[in-house]
C-alpha cells in the first residue's frame, strides 16, 4: 500500500493528509479538489513540512491519480450550517457522489473507498452502489469519531486516559446513533462494574443522558462555535488508513453496507469491524441489550428510510 487519493481539499481533506504525513504510512498522498489552485495550494504547504515528519510525496492531481491508489477517501460536499443536520446535506452531496464515485472508477480504481462525506452512512450506501464493488471495499467513517468522543467523555468522568477505555458508539453517524454501554469496559472492567473503582459520581441516568447528549450534540456544538469539525475526524480518517495499510485486523466501527440487518436490506451503519488491507474483513454482529438493540432497530430503519426516500 503505497498511495491515498484525497478527493476535497477542503478542512476535512487537509486536517487528515496534515496528520497522515506524520506517520509514514504511505509513499505518496495526492490532493484533488474542483478548485485546481486550492488543492495545489494545500498541497505546496504540507509538502514543505515534510522536512519535520516522513518522507511522502505530497502533491495535487486530477482524479485520474486513482488508478494506482489503494485507498481514495472522499471528503468532498457540502458542509453542515449551523443547526443543520447531516442528513439534510444529502441532496446537494448526492449529486456530487453521482459524478464522482463512477469517475473514479472509470480511471481503473481498484482499491479501497473510503466515504467521509456527510450523511456518511446514505453516502456510502451510494458510493456501493454506484461503484458496483464488493461490500467490504466500500468503507463509510461511520461512528470511528462518535466512539472517540464517548471514550474521551467516559475518560474524563472517570479520571483515566482515553486509550484505556474501550467503548463504542454504533449505527448512524448522525442524531439515531448508538452509545452502546453494555459493551464499554475500561481497563476490562464493565462500565457497569466500574464505580466503587472509580469513587466519582456513578453512572447514574443523569449522567448517561448527560453523555448520550453530548456525544450526539458534538458536532453541532463546534459547528456553531467554529463553522466545521475537522481535527478529530482527521485523527479517526489516519486510525482506519492505518489498519488498512498495515493489515492490523483492527476492529473498528466503520460503516459498510449490511445485505440484511433486522428486516432491512442493504442498510449501511456501523458495527464493531475488523479492518484490514482488504477492507472489512468481518462485522461482529454484537449482544447488546434489549433497549439498545430497540436503538439499533430505530437506526437502521431512519437510515433505509432516507435512503428509500430519496430512490423512489
Ligand atoms: C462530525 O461529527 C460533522 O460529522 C461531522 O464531526
Amino acid at each position: 500500500m503505497k498511495k491515498i487519493l484525497i478527493v476535497g481539499a477542503g478542512a476535512v481533506g487537509t486536517s487528515f493528509a496534515y496528520s497522515l504525513i506524520h506517520k509514514g504510512l504511505v509513499e505518496e498522498i495526492v490532493l484533488y479538489d474542483i478548485d485546481e489552485k486550492k488543492a495545489k495550494g494545500e498541497a505546496l504547504d504540507l509538502a514543505h513540512g515534510i522536512y519535520f515528519t516522513k518522507p511522502v510525496e505530497v502533491r495535487a492531481g486530477g482524479l485520474e491519480e486513482a488508478k494506482d491508489s489503494d485507498i481514495v477517501v472522499i471528503t468532498a460536499g457540502a458542509k453542515q450550517r449551523p443547526g443543520e443536520t447531516r442528513l439534510q446535506l444529502l441532496d446537494r452531496n448526492i449529486s456530487i457522489y453521482k459524478d464522482l464515485v463512477p469517475e473514479i472508477v472509470k480511471n481503473g480504481f481498484k482499491g479501497i473507498f473510503l466515504i467521509v462525506t456527510n450523511p456518511v452512512d446514505v453516502l456510502t450506501y451510494f458510493a456501493y452502489t454506484f461503484s458496483g464493488f464488493p461490500r467490504n471495499r466500500v468503507i463509510g467513517s461511520g461512528t470511528v469519531l462518535d466512539s472517540s468522543r464517548f471514550a474521551y467523555l467516559l475518560s474524563k468522568h472517570c479520571d483515566v486516559d482515553p486509550r484505556s477505555v474501550n467503548a463504542y458508539v454504533i449505527g448512524e453517524h448522525g442524531d439515531t446513533a448508538v452509545l452502546a454501554w453494555s459493551l464499554t469496559h475500561i481497563g476490562g472492567i464493565s462500565i457497569s462494574e466500574f464505580c466503587p473503582v472509580c469513587g466519582r459520581r456513578c453512572f447514574d441516568e443523569d449522567v448517561k443522558k448527560a453523555i448520550i447528549k453530548e456525544v450526539r450534540d458534538s458536532a453541532y456544538k463546534i459547528i456553531e462555535y467554529k463553522g466545521a469539525t475537522y481535527y478529530a475526524i482527521g485523527l479517526a480518517l489516519v486510525n482506519i488508513v492505518e489498519a488498512i495499510v498495515r493489515d492490523e485486523n483492527r476492529i473498528l466501527p466503520v460503516s459498510t453496507v449490511h445485505p440484511q440487518i433486522f428486516e432491512f436490506k442493504d442498510v449501511p451503519l456501523s458495527l464493531p469491524s475488523i479492518v484490514g488491507r482488504n477492507g472489512v474483513k468481518k462485522v461482529l454482529r454484537v449482544k447488546l441489550t434489549e433497549e439498545e438493540e430497540k436503538e439499533l432497530y430505530n437506526s437502521a430503519k431512519f437510515i433505509k428510510e432516507a435512503i428509500d426516500s430519496f430512490s423512489s
